[in-house]
C-alpha cells in the first residue's frame, strides 16, 4: 500500500514536471477530441467534455459608441482524458487567434461550437492554458419559451446578464452549470462610466480616457452567473459581517422607484442575516445588487454575489424586499449549491420560492403555513397541477409551478418530518454541497438519512406526478 502510494506521488510529481513542459502524453491511450456537450438532455451543446475549467480570466473592453467589446480570455483547465482536441461555447463575435499553452492553435467555428486543436495532444490531468483574442457586437439570445438573455444595450452602457444561455454570447466558455471555475474579470469602459461585476472589488486603474474596473469570484460560479454592468450608477460599498456589499443603482431611476430600491438593497444585511439563520453562513464573500433603469430583459437575475434586478422588481417596497430575498437566498440554493442537470431547476427555483415564504413569516405577514394553505386551494385543474416539477421540459424551466409548486414540496416535507429535521435538511444540503453541484435525487436521499424515512411517496406525488397531491401527513409537526 505504502509503496504504491509512495510510486504514484513521485508518478504525479514527475508527470506534473514533464507535462509542465510538453503537453503530448507519454502512455499509450489515444488522443481523442472531447465531447461537444456535457451530456444535458435538455441543452445538449451546452458544455463540452474531456476537461474540467479551474479558472476563467476575463479581459474585456467594452465601446458603448459601438456596442463593441474586444476581450482576451484565458481559461485555465484541466484536461480529464487525453485531448487531440476540445471545443468551447462561443455564440457570435469573431476570433483573432487561439493559443494553447503559449502555442498557436488550429481553431474551427460550427454554430455554437468552437473547436480547438492544440499542436500537440494534451495529456490525461494535464492542466493548460487557453488563450483566445475576440471581438465583436454581443448577442441577444432570442428564447420566446424562457426569455431572452445575454448583452442588452442601455442608454449608456449594457448589461449582460440570461439564464440558461448568457455566457457563450461574451466569451469563449464551458457553458453548463456542472463545469464551475473561478473568475478574474477585467472590464475596461470610458472612464466617466462604471462597470461592475461579481466577487469582490480587486481595483481600478484610468489611463488615456480608460478605467479598468477588476473583480475577483474567488469561490467557483456557474458560468451563466457571470455578469457585467456598464454604465452609470450610484454605488455604496460597506463591509459588515465579514461580508463585503457593493450596490449599484441607476440614478435614472424615477425618484419613487429609486427610493424604494435603495431601502431594499439597505436591507441586504438583515436579510443575509434571517436566511443565514435558515441555511447556515452566506457562502461567498461579496454581495450586493444591482438596478439599471431601461434594459429590455424582464426577470431578475441572481448573479453571483451580485443579483440584477428589473425596476418593475421594485413597483411596491413588499414586492421589492421579497425579490431580493429570493435573489439572495439562491445564493446558496442555486449559485453555490449549483445544479448538475437543468432538469433539476426547482432545486433552484423551489428553495428560494421558500426563502420568499419565510421571509413574509419573518415579517409578520402571511405565514409559511398561509401561503401554502392559499396555493393548495387552487383547482386540481390548474397548470399548478399539471407538470412535472423535477423535470420540467426545457420550454418549462421557468414556469409557475417550478417555483410554487417547487416551494409547496418543501413545506409538505416540512409537514412530514417536523421543523427541526426540515431546517437540518436545508442547511446539511447547503453545507455538504457548498461550491459543488446536485441532483434531487441527493436531496430526496439527504432528506431519507436525516429524517430517518422513506419519502419516496411524498416525493413522487410532488415533483413526478401531474396531478394535485394529497395534503401530507403531519406525524411530529414538532420534529
Ligand atoms: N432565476 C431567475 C429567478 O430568480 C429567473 C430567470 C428567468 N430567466 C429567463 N430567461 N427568463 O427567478
Ligand atoms: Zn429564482
Amino acid at each position: 500500500m505504502a509503496r504504491k502510494l509512495a510510486l504514484a506521488l513521485v508518478l504525479v510529481v514527475s508527470t506534473s514536471v514533464v507535462l509542465a513542459g510538453t503537453p503530448a502524453d507519454a502512455s499509450s491511450s489515444p488522443a481523442t477530441p472531447g465531447a461537444v456537450g456535457a451530456g444535458d438532455p435538455y441543452y445538449p451543446l451546452d458544455g463540452n467534455g474531456g476537461y474540467d475549467v479551474k479558472h476563467y480570466d476575463l479581459a474585456i473592453r467594452y465601446a458603448p459608441s459601438s456596442d463593441a467589446l474586444a476581450g482576451v480570455v484565458t481559461i485555465r483547465a484541466v484536461a480529464t482524458q487525453r485531448l487531440s482536441a476540445f471545443n468551447l461555447d462561443l455564440d457570435g463575435l469573431t476570433i483573432r487567434s487561439v493559443t494553447v499553452d503559449g502555442r498557436p492553435a488550429k481553431w474551427s467555428r460550427d454554430a455554437t461550437e468552437l473547436t480547438v486543436t492544440p499542436r500537440r495532444s494534451l495529456g490525461k490531468g494535464h492542466v493548460f492554458d487557453t488563450r483566445i483574442v475576440y471581438d465583436g457586437v454581443p448577442k441577444v439570445i432570442r428564447d420566446p419559451d424562457l426569455g431572452d438573455g445575454g448583452a442588452f444595450t442601455t442608454d449608456d452602457g449594457v448589461v449582460i446578464l440570461g439564464e440558461p444561455d448568457v455566457a457563450q454570447a461574451w466569451f469563449p466558455s464551458n457553458d453548463h452549470p456542472s463545469d464551475k471555475a473561478s473568475f478574474s474579470i477585467a472590464l475596461t469602459v470610458p472612464k466617466d462610466l462604471q462597470a461592475i461585476s461579481n466577487g469582490v472589488p480587486a481595483g481600478r486603474s484610468t489611463a488615456r480616457g480608460w478605467s479598468t474596473w477588476r473583480w475577483e469570484q474567488r469561490e467557483p460560479m456557474a458560468t451563466y452567473l457571470a455578469m457585467a454592468a456598464i454604465g452609470k450608477f450610484d454605488v455604496t460599498s460597506y463591509r459588515k459581517n465579514g461580508i463585503q456589499f457593493l450596490d449599484a443603482i441607476d440614478p435614472a431611476l424615477p425618484a419613487e422607484t429609486y427610493a424604494r430600491v435603495a431601502k431594499s438593497f439597505a436591507r441586504e444585511p438583515e436579510i443575509l442575516r434571517f436566511l443565514s439563520g435558515c441555511f447556515g453562513p452566506y457562502p461567498f464573500r461579496g454581495a450586493g445588487g444591482i438596478v439599471d433603469a431601461d434594459g429590455e430583459w424582464d426577470y431578475a437575475l441572481e448573479n453571483q454575489g451580485r443579483p440584477i434586478y428589473t425596476p418593475q422588481d421594485f413597483d411596491t417596497q413588499e414586492d421589492g424586499d421579497s425579490v431580493v430575498v429570493h435573489e439572495l437566498a439562491h445564493q446558496w440554493y442555486g449559485d453555490s449549491v449549483a445544479l448538475e442537470r437543468w432538469r433539476g431547476i426547482w432545486l433552484n427555483e423551489g428553495f428560494a420560492s421558500y426563502a420568499e415564504w419565510l421571509w413574509s413569516e419573518h415579517e409578520g405577514l402571511e405565514t409559511a403555513q398561509q401561503i401554502f394553505d392559499r396555493r393548495y386551494a387552487t383547482p386540481a385543474t390548474s397548470s399548478l397541477w399539471k407538470s412535472k416539477v423535477a423535470d420540467p421540459g426545457p420550454p418549462n424551466l421557468f414556469i409557475g409551478a417550478v417555483y410554487n409548486r417547487g416551494a409547496m414540496t418543501l413545506h409538505a416535507l416540512r409537514l412530514t418530518v417536523g421543523d427541526q429535521k426540515f431546517f437540518r435538511i436545508l442547511r446539511s444540503w447547503a453545507q455538504i454541497h457548498r461550491n459543488g453541484n446536485v441532483t434531487t435525487e441527493e436531496f430526496i436521499a439527504l432528506a431519507e438519512h436525516i429524517s430517518g424515512r422513506d419519502l419516496g411517496a411524498l416525493f413522487t406525488a410532488w415533483l413526478y406526478t401531474p396531478s394535485k397531491p394529497a395534503l401530507p401527513v403531519a406525524t411530529s409537526r414538532a420534529g
